[in-house]
């Protein structure tokens, strides 16, 4: 017995960053579901015990004690799956050294995969959807916002209703047509393995000297987002998101012992970002993942010239040129035949 999925990578505007307890997060996040980075997953139940793992195909050991420290957490949910061995099949639409992280859109696969089978299986599962955004989270925190589409919220926060710890939910308030279609070029700057992981990262945030002000801080950017999203007001989001995504590394800056994930050409773009609207009135901008990589965002409208502006001034300061073209996706997809 098998199941296919096809899930999305993510990018988030309010920041996960720090976590306690079984994966809960110690503030609440909010990203776009992207399009074109996503991981396609197939999960078999074998009669034979033990977990493998192929990439592409070839068998990749290195990735089991993942699978394996997965269905650790979601056993207690799911003890069915202690009866069968799983063979885990999974490949990622972006190029694997891209340095993009592939645990949210590789988690959300497999999440939904083990949710599909439960149910074929004939097990109970009230909200397919959301059991998927659980199990998601067990295994990566920011996987549990990939099982949806377009804006999805997770961490409980008074501004948002329905908002939970355990799942990401849908952005259910208003949410003006620009944000529907946004665009995200991904300029590659490093490649490479990161210094830090963002686990570590996370258990930084245990002892940070602005911990506290950092956590309320995401709730009232999550509350300040509201109106900005249901206006369609430009110039406060791109300030509101370029924020987040600095103190996200200004959390990494100012950690014991403090790191520093971005490179010399992380900078070099967001200067020329920066100069770029300022000069052309484009509302291009731009947030960061825990690396070095730079998500360049703007409105679908916006398509061509921030095309040409990539072409010219961004990727110069990427590694051999690279950038993906990616834009907000409409979430998972079965791949079942
Ligand atoms: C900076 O979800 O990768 O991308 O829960 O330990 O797997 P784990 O961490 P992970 O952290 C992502 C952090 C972030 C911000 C975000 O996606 O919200």
């Amino acid at each position: 017995m098998k199941s296919s999925f096809r899930a999305p990578s993510n990018i988030a505007l309010v920041k996960y960053w720090g976590k306690y307890g079984v994966q809960l997060p110690s503030n609440p996040s909010v990203s776009f579901t992207l399009d074109v980075c996503a991981t396609e997953t197939t999960l078999e139940l074998t009669e034979a015990a033990g977990v493998s793992v192929a990439l592409d195909g070839v068998d990749t050991p290195s990735f089991v004690p993942k699978v394996a420290q997965f269905v650790e957490r979601i056993a207690d949910r799911h003890p069915w799956i202690l009866r069968f061995g799983l063979r885990v099949n999974t490949h990622n639409t972006f190029p694997h050294s891209s340095g993009i992280a592939s645990s949210a859109s590789g988690m959300s696969a497999l999440a939904l995969c083990v949710v599909d089978l439960a149910a074929k299986l004939g097990h109970e599962v009230a909200d397919p959807r959301q059991e998927a955004s659980v199990l998601a989270r067990l295994g990566s925190g920011s996987a549990c916002r990939s099982v949806y589409g377009g804006l999805v919220v997770w961490g409980e926060t008074p501004s948002v209703d329905g908002s939970s710890q355990d799942f990401g939910v849908p952005y259910a308030d208003a949410v003006h047509e620009v944000f529907r279609t946004y665009r995200d070029t991904v300029a590659l700057v490093d490649v490479g393995q990161k210094a830090v992981s963002s686990t570590a990262g996370h258990q930084l945030m245990e002892a940070h000297p602005f911990r506290e002000q950092r956590f309320a801080q995401a709730h009232a950017h999550l509350a300040a987002l509201k109106p900005i999203l249901a206006a369609g007001d430009l110039d406060a989001f791109m300030e509101l998101v370029e924020l987040e995504a600095l103190t996200l590394h200004g959390l990494m800056m100012s950690s014991h012992p403090s790191y520093i994930l971005m490179r010399p050409n992380t900078l070099h773009i967001i200067e020329a970002i920066r100069t770029y609207r300022r000069e052309s009135g484009v509302p291009v901008s731009f947030t960061l993942d825990a690396g070095a990589n730079v998500h360049i965002l703007y409105p679908a409208a916006f398509e061509q010239t921030a095309r040409s502006f990539v072409e010219n001034q961004v990727k110069p300061w990427c590694k051999d040129g690279r950038t993906i073209a990616d834009r907000v996706g409409q979430g998972p997809v079965s791949l079942q035949q």
